[in-house]
């Protein structure tokens, strides 16, 4: 297929939201992470989107959408705790997750009865679905498995001939995705951790919000102790993330990691191995995230063998976000120094 890569102009994304409108697949930037859109409402589109890349189709999509009330097309109920969270962080970086409707398709669902849905801040991505005048399913845009895309590159790298158009916008201002927050059941809970946090969902609605307890677990701990590993967001099960090279996170205190990191490089340069360092500030999570999946694909690029990274001490809020995904990337490959 030859995919069009257009720059985000009115004219364009007028083109690119018929082309959604007629089934067809297009990618666009949001203000987390690229997404790659299909009509959400329609399998066959939807079926494409799981094509292109390579993913598992028990995992869903997130259905995003151009004004707050267009969730009435997707869920037969509101709560007066799910108005209050959509008052207090949409349009931006949070999908709702809620009991859906008959129309929505299982392919869009993967089969659950509830449906994630999210109205983003991108002024590109809302001119895009509220022109194609359908609910769009979007997952990130990047083959499964991949770090997610951020800057249109990567979005090229991974789905160029795959999709119909690449709408090439701005670097994500996030870098992480969307904080999926389960509003379906009785306790709010958060599925997958983001730069929205428990807390600030708290000060919202005026009640606990938990983490899926199986956030940030290394499986393969949780089958020794006889727990099944069993986290409520399908996608959060699977491999992800993953740079080409080897990738182990040093954890312990700042200054020891620092230096286990420092000779770790050193023993590898030794034999002949390309390092590369990932070292954030522990002050500035939200640059962390901003740069995390960026800095894995550059050091793709740049043919590095070995990627050490120094842990974040966060426990509960950005930081932990970004752990999330690193612990991934790294397939929970841990030193403790
Ligand atoms: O920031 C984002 O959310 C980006 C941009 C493009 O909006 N999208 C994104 O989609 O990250 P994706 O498909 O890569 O990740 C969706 C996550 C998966 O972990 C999936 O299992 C979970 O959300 N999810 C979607 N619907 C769900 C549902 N009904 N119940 C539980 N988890 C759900
Ligand atoms: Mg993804």
């Amino acid at each position: 297929m030859e995919t069009k890569i257009l720059e985000p102009t009115k004219e364009n994304i007028e083109l690119a939201a018929k082309v959604l409108a007629d089934g067809g697949l297009v990618a666009f930037p949001t203000e987390t992470v690229y997404g790659l859109g299909a009509n959400a409402l329609d399998p066959v589109a939807v079926k494409k989107v799981y094509e292109a890349k390579g993913r598992p189709s028990d995992n869903p999509m997130i259905v995003h959408i151009a004004r707050a009330s267009d969730i009435g097309q997707l869920t037969p109920m509101l709560s007066a705790d799910i108005v209050n969270v959509i008052d207090n962080f949409w349009p931006g970086p949070l999908t709702i997750i809620v009991k859906r409707k008959e129309g929505v398709p299982n392919e869009t669902t993967g089969g659950l009865d509830t449906v994630g849905v999210r109205l983003p801040d991108s002024e590109v991505a809302r001119a895009l679905i509220e022109a194609s005048g359908v609910p769009v399913a979007g997952p990130s845009a990047n083959l499964s498995g991949k770090p997610s895309p951020t800057r249109a590159q990567d979005v090229i790298d991974d789905l160029n001939g795959k999709v119909d158009i690449i709408l090439k916008g701005d670097d994500c201002r996030v870098g992480i995705e969307s904080t999926v927050l389960d509003m379906s059941a009785e306790k709010p809970m958060i599925l997958r951790p983001g730069i929205i946090t428990a807390e600030q969902v708290e000060a919202a609605i005026g009640k606990e919000v938990g983490y899926d307890p199986t956030l940030n677990v290394d499986p393969r701990d949780m089958e020794e102790r006889g727990d099944e590993f069993k986290p409520k967001s399908p996608g959060m099960k699977y491999k992800h993330y993953a740079p080409k090279a080897e990738m182990l996170i040093v954890e312990g205190e700042r200054e020891a990691v620092k230096k286990e990191i420092n000779r770790l490089r050193g023993l590898n340069e030794k034999l002949g191995n390309k390092v590369g360092i990932l070292f954030f500030e522990e002050q500035d999570f939200i640059e962390a995230a901003h740069s995390f999946f960026a800095e894995l694909r550059d050091m793709d690029k740049q043919g590095v063998d070995i990627i050490l990274a120094g842990a974040l001490s966060d426990v509960n809020g950005v930081g932990f976000a970004v752990m999330n995904r690193m612990l991934k990337s790294a397939g929970y490959n841990i030193a403790k120094v």
